[in-house]
């Protein structure tokens, strides 16, 4: 019996494989489940007490040096084949930490969703963008101060060009190219010329949304905006509508919410009054009509602009715009 353990010490040794079908010849023969060791060990039971004490380290290093063997044929063929006696299959498997969708996105796709059960279209619209689309058609007169409130990012080779201010020049685009009825809204990122704070930022996200047809009213404006706040921030939420100025709509507002957090009663997020603001909007106004070929005499529209950063903000009740361009992934896990 010892020489036949010699001999299989001196097969393993030699042992050479190209293929994967070798070594797993050579794992059967050796390492697998019936292996020649194993059988072996069984007859080392029966064998006299003073021929074990020979026996015994022999076979032990039979048995080391197959694994051994198995390993290293396995590494020289690049399979890595470990024997079913390694590898417990009832273990639970590593999974790798999972990705989460942006807080951004997210809010971005409830903000489409709710919009879209009220029959609303998604539209697109470039970021560079001209200064007609930008300013001149949505009533910014030439030198107007109003164009001073948003900070803008002229492309140097060509004045005429900037990175959209607001996703307002989509309405304008959307007006060339559809007649009424129109029911759109418009998310996208815009850029402004602002020093980086926790409240500003040089790019943010806005959703627009634009309705133009016949008889349009302020009443509709209202209706939508009830509706969406009461989906986006809960059931209990009321809206107010405060006066306000946008070139490209007359007469305007800001839409307030009642907050989702003190209901009203005055809380550090609502700065104490019990009221959030989420919007701008207001009656497009008959110019911006005209400049895109749509009779003022005849249709109407509202629009509204909202930002999508803004919204997400107050859902999370977050204080730090720059959180959500940090790429921190603990910040953005949580969502
Ligand atoms: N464009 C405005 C801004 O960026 C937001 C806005 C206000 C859009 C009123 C509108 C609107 O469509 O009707 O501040």
């Amino acid at each position: 019996m010892l020489d036949k353990v010699k001999s299989f010490i001196s097969e393993v040794e030699n042992a050479t494989a190209n293929t994967e079908e070798e070594i797993e010849s050579f794992r059967l023969k050796f390492v697998g489940r019936n292996n020649v060791v194993n059988e072996l060990f069984e007859q080392f039971k029966q064998v006299p007490s003073e021929q074990k004490r020979e026996l015994g380290p022999a076979l032990n290093k039979l048995k080391n040096l197959a694994q051994t063997k198995l390993k290293e044929l396995s590494e020289s063929v690049g399979f890595s084949s470990t024997s079913s006696a390694e590898v417990d299959v009832t273990l639970p498997g590593a999974f790798g930490s999972e990705g989460s969708i942006h807080p951004i996105s997210q809010t971005r796709s409830r903000i489409i969703e709710i919009f879209e059960r009220q029959g609303f279209n998604v539209e697109d619209g470039p970021e560079i963008d001209n200064d007609w689309n930008n300013f001149t058609a949505l009533n910014f007169p030439e030198n107007h101060p109003a164009r001073e409130m948003q900070d803008t990012y002229f492309i140097e080779k060509n004045p005429d060009m900037l990175l959209r201010t607001h996703t307002s020049n989509v309405q304008i685009r959307l007006m060339n190219k559809k007649k009424p009825p129109i029911r759109a809204i418009m998310p996208g990122r815009v850029f402004r010329n602002e020093a980086i704070s926790a409240r500003a930022h040089c790019f943010f996200h806005q959703v627009e949304g634009l309705v133009v047809g016949e008889n349009i009213s302020f009443k509709d404006l209202k209706n939508t905006l009830y509706h969406f706040s009461k989906e986006m921030f809960g059931k209990q939420t009321k809206i107010r509508l405060r006066p306000s100025y946008f070139p490209f709509t007359e007469p305007s507002a800001e839409i307030d919410i009642s907050c989702f957090i003190c209901g009203g009663s005055g809380c550090k997020i609502c700065k104490q009054t019990g009221w959030v603001e989420i919007a701008g909007s207001g009656m497009v106004d008959p110019n911006v009509l005209e400049n895109c070929g749509i009779d003022s005499t005849k249709y109407s529209g509202f629009a509204f602009g909202m930002g999508i950063e803004r919204v997400t903000m107050l859902k999370y009740q977050l204080d730090d715009l720059r959180l959500f361009s940090e790429n921190d992934v603990r910040f953005l896990k949580q969502f």
